[in-house]
């Protein structure tokens, strides 16, 4: 696994940056993981990659790879969906599995859906963010505090300090099961500018109560929305995947609240929630007992739907 780095000094992924970095590691990060598994490439039975959502320069790196590597070895090529990838990420090494149907809220730096799972390789769509994924929601607050990129797992850890009742944001009302992040980071970026004026050793002296309140708001949505999932649908099984899926709030909270409920609760270990080879080991797993190969001339796509 190579790190992330890169992107801290600029307090963002830089997408120029990213896939660089992609082709400067994308060999010795392979080689190793061949090493660590303890299998030759000759025993492979095929080769999957990302062809979607994500940075294309990034994407392309892969999918180039893959492609010559299923070429060389003359075995199968199968592309995977990024977001199902996070949910089917609940199938790596569990003794206890979700049943179908269940609603995965998918929670990470670029999107915020509500999913109903009725097999691995049928999904849809129920709720999804309008604006901010939850993930960048966690991001910018954490750079209005002065913490660096990524932020979400510094406000996790400053929170765990702070009062999460300290300072009250607005709960946006968005119809049915969709989300909306964006008025809360601005109300966030006024409330400490409105402060700073007052005091200038306000973030300093704040610092974790803004975090433990803004984690507190951010996860008080992503619950009454994946609520409001569950009584509409009557699906119980309920699981949280992708990077923000991480956090101590969130997870939390979906404990609680599914004790109170009755609901059979999934939780994936840390590292199957931020981005990881295995999840899309586990899809291309799915998709090989289908049969579902692509050919050469396949082409990733940043924008791709689950
Ligand atoms: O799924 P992921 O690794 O990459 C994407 O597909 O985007 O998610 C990364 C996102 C980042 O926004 C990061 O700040 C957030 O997940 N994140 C967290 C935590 N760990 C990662 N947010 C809040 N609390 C955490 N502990
Ligand atoms: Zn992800």
């Amino acid at each position: 696994m190579a790190g992330q780095k890169v992107h801290e000094a600029y307090g963002g992924v830089v997408p120029e940056l990213a896939s660089r970095a992609h082709q400067q590691h994308i060999v010795p990060v392979v080689h190793e993981a061949l090493k660590v598994a303890g299998v030759t490439k000759e025993q492979l039975s095929a080769i999957a990659f990302t062809n979607g959502p994500g940075l294309l320069g990034s994407l392309l790196v892969g999918v180039s790879f893959a492609k010559s590597m299923a070429l060389g070895l003359g075995i199968p090529l199968i592309d995977v969906n990024h977001m199902q990838a996070h949910v089917l990420a609940h199938f790596i090494d569990q003794d206890r599995v979700p049943e179908f149907p269940f609603l995965c809220l998918t929670v990470s730096g670029g999107h915020t859906q509500i999913v109903r799972v009725d097999a691995p390789m049928d999904m849809t769509v129920i709720g999804e963010t309008i604006d901010d994924a939850a993930g960048e929601a966690f991001d910018k607050a954490a750079k209005i505090i002065g913490l660096p990129y990524p932020g979400g797992p510094l406000v996790d850890k400053l929170a765990a300090q702070g009062d999460p009742t300290r300072f009250e944001f607005p709960i946006p009302r968005i119809q049915g099961t969709n989300f909306s992040f964006s008025g809360l980071k601005t109300a966030f970026l006024y409330l400490v500018r409105d402060e700073l004026a007052k005091d200038d050793q306000f973030i300093e002296k704040n610092r974790d109560h803004l975090a433990a309140s803004i984690q507190r708001s951010i996860v008080a949505i992503l619950m009454s929305k994946i609520k409001r999932a569950a009584r509409g649908t009557g699906i119980d099984q309920i699981a949280i995947a992708g990077g923000v899926a991480a956090n101590s709030g969130l997870r939390n909270a979906i404990n609680e609240t599914g004790e109170k409920l009755g609901w059979d609760v999934f939780i994936p270990e840390f590292q199957y929630c931020t981005d990881n080879a295995a999840m899309i080991a586990m899809t291309a797993h799915f998709k090989y007992l289908n049969h579902e190969f692509v050919g050469q001339d396949i082409f990733p796509s940043a924008r791709m739907k689950l």
